[in-house]
């Protein structure tokens, strides 16, 4: 898989969400589907919008015992998605276990990603919540390599650290990375943000965009425009 700009459908429900992707008449978007719309409406909306024939990175973020994780990734695995997550504090453990349960009995499987830190954590709250008292940056490249010493194929992260990430973790080592705005877009509650373009520059491998999209007046523009800046 190359480069690619993946649409995050926050949306409460199927009905809005296939409706938003009707208007995709042309080239079909990679589709992130998070907690909200899969948690309203269940496997049944993940397996609608792969029947349209769209990519889906199914942005569920597993945290459990290693043996739970296990057994659901398999349940996911058999979405037949394009790429899932677990949170890497679950441990290097962990997320071998995710690993394993995620690979099919012909060796298939769904790429499988890591959240290191989340961007809503800072060093204060991770310091003065978590007891971590490791520069966060650190933290983050910490993390992104027990992720790949587990096996995983890449981290979601910052635009920012993705080329810090592939500097330590290697150039195939996968950077999915949200906060993307346009140069002369709204940031809304993103606080460390990236253009199309300059995300590009510093080898994102996919960029998530979420309300640059979903509420651009003209949705289909605002992607095209992302696709031209950051792949084309
Ligand atoms: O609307 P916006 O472009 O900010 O959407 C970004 C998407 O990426 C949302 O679905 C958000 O939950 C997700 N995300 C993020 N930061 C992270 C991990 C995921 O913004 N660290």
């Amino acid at each position: 898989m190359g480069r690619d700009v993946i649409i995050a459908c926050d949306f409460p429900s199927a009905e809005k969400t296939l409706s938003f992707l009707d208007r995709f008449t042309g080239r079909k978007p990679f589709v992130k589907i998070g907690m909200e719309l899969f948690y309203a409406e269940g496997p049944a909306v993940v397996r609608a919008i792969k029947e349209r024939g769209h990519r889906i990175f199914l942005d569920l973020k597993l945290h459990d015992i290693p043996n739970t994780v296990k057994k659901s990734m398999a349940v996911l695995s058999a979405l037949d998605v394009d790429i899932v997550n677990c949170h890497a504090s679950g441990t290097v453990r962990m997320m071998e276990a995710a690993l394993e349960g995620l690979t099919r009995a012909d060796g298939t499987r769904p790429l499988l990603i890591a959240v290191t830190q989340l961007t809503s954590t800072d060093q204060e709250s991770m310091e003065e919540d978590l007891w971590i008292r490791e520069p966060i940056d650190r933290v983050v490249m910490h993390y992104a390599e027990n992720a790949r010493r587990a096996g995983l194929d890449g981290v979601v992260c910052s635009p920012l650290e993705a080329g810090k990430v592939h500097a330590v973790c290697g150039a195939d080592f996968l950077t999915v990375t949200p906060g993307v705005r346009f140069a002369d877009g709204d940031i809304g509650d993103q606080k460390r943000v990236m253009t199309p373009a300059a995300a590009r520059e510093i080898g994102s491998d996919y960029i998530v965009v979420g309300r640059p999209i979903t509420a651009a007046e003209d949705p289909v523009a605002a992607y095209t425009r992302c696709v031209e800046e950051f792949v084309d």
